[in-house]
């Protein structure tokens, strides 16, 4: 194989397989714009709320920048009147990760599914779709065909998408604080924003949780992201000269579905060799995964993140030299992100998993001792590790919800007084 399809075959499968769940080749369900239309007719609510007897609303909140973004809202339990709906609830919002959308909170049953389980538990829950996902691809000037749409990397996730999101939900509950609960890139957005100490974020947050966390990504152990990784940048431009990474493109799609054909490819294998080895995925939630995702993402997203593992520092993203960071942040290097600046009060609930090959232990580890520089009371700060746990159980395994979900509501609880 030459270095160049080399380089494609490994950024081809980190497209794919990022997605965080066992994808057989071939990808189903078309293009994201297609999907998009699809999902103009039957948005989350109808498709995973309704059928299982959930109230759900379906909002949309401008950012700053001018994306349009849908939310999801599930005010109420199984069966709950409307009458109890939502009034003085507390809200929680919901973060998916990279690749995901909304979706990612109710993949499984009602009894399995965080989305679920928390409105069934007296939460007024609201449910985020990132930018580029297929429910929010809408910008007031521009289109998603348009390379400029696509101009962004996680930093603007967390300082536009977030604050728009969370606004919403927080002044429809009548401004009652929101717990957050992050997967993935979802708990980076959350760090970013609440390091950066915005005033609007941390106002209006109660606590955040913090599922798979991703901050540093220096000692990352997926051999395919790390690979990806390192011929990213150098590569990117040159092959990609697509500002929209789609991991269903056409394209994209038919690379993947002819690596998955070669013996001894196992793309089972290859989302394992990315994610870690998931212990108790739930195969309807696997069946779900394929109905829906993966979605979309900026190019800039995914060099970003690739910078991030290379260097090992949490910073803003890099413009590559000197003048286009003097440009940008009027200094050499991108500034960091320093979580120890996240308010000492700020409760925080981390669960990591043991085989997760993206949240590496060691990674999880320097985020803690970052955290702890700041004084922190023992219960402000929780971190639970769950041995078999690889990324994508957290969000899909069948017994998430006593193991993770539950501890995560008790401290919910203690934080509401
Ligand atoms: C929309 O949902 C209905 C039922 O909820 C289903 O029959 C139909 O196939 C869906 N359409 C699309 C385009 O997904
Ligand atoms: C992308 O956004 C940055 C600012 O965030 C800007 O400096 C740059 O010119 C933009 N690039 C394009 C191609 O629009
Ligand atoms: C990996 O983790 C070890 C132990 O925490 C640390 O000393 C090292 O700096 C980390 N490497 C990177 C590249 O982040
Ligand atoms: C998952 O579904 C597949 C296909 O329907 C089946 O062969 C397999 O046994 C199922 N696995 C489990 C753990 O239920």
């Amino acid at each position: 194989m030459s270095g160049g399809s080399r380089v494609i075959v490994v950024v081809v499968c980190l497209a794919v397989v990022a997605a965080a769940a066992a994808r057989p080749a071939p990808i189903a369900g078309g293009t994201s714009s297609s999907r998009a239309a699809a999902a103009a007719a039957n948005g989350t609510c109808q498709s995973r709320a309704a059928p299982f007897g959930y109230a759900c609303e379906e909002h949309t909140v401008t950012t700053e920048d001018g994306y349009i973004l849908s939310l999801q809202r599930i005010p109420s339990g199984r069966g709950e009147t409307t009458a109890t709906a939502a009034g003085g609830k507390v809200p929680v919002l919901l973060q998916h990760g990279l690749m995901m959308d909304g979706v990612t909170w109710l993949m499984n049953s009602p009894d399995e599914s965080l989305g679920y389980i928390l409105a069934d538990n007296g939460y007024d829950v609201w449910i985020a779709n990132t930018r580029g996902t297929v429910y929010s691809r809408r910008h007031i000037s521009l289109a998603s065909t348009d390379s400029a749409y696509w101009n962004w990397s996680w930093d603007e996730l967390a300082s536009n998408d977030l604050p728009a999101g969370g606004k919403d939900g927080y002044s429809q509950a009548g401004q009652q604080k929101m717990h957050y609960v992050g997967h993935s890139l979802g708990t980076l957005i959350a760090l970013a924003a609440l390091s950066e100490q915005q005033q609007e974020v941390v106002g209006m947050l109660r606590s955040a949780g913090l599922l798979s966390p991703i901050a540093f990504l220096g000692n990352l152990s997926s051999p395919l992201a790390r690979a990806a990784a390192d011929v990213f940048l150098a590569e990117a431009l040159y092959w990609l000269g697509l500002s929209e990474f789609d991991p269903t493109e056409e394209s994209v799609h038919s690379l993947v579905t002819d690596i998955c054909k070669q013996p001894g490819i196992d793309c089972y294998n290859l989302m394992s060799a990315f994610t870690g080895d998931n212990c108790c995925l739930d195969n309807s939630s696997v069946q779900v995964f394929l109905a829906h995702e993966p979605q979309a993402t900026a190019t800039k997203n995914m060099i970003h993140l690739a910078q991030m593992i290379r260097g090992g520092r949490l910073a803003k993203y890099d413009y590559g030299d000197t003048g286009g960071n003097m440009a940008h942040y009027g200094q050499a290097t991108p500034p960091a992100y320093d979580v120890a600046a996240i308010p000492s009060g700020f409760p925080l609930f981390l669960s990591s998993g043991g085989r997760d090959s993206l949240s590496d232990a060691q990674d999880v580890r320097r985020l803690l001792r970052a955290l702890a520089q700041s004084p922190r009371d023992g219960d402000e700060l929780t971190a639970q590790f769950v041995a078999d746990y690889a990324h994508a159980d957290f969000v899909m395994a069948r017994d998430a919800g006593e193991r993770v979900y539950a501890p995560l509501m008790a401290f919910f609880k203690l934080h509401e007084k």
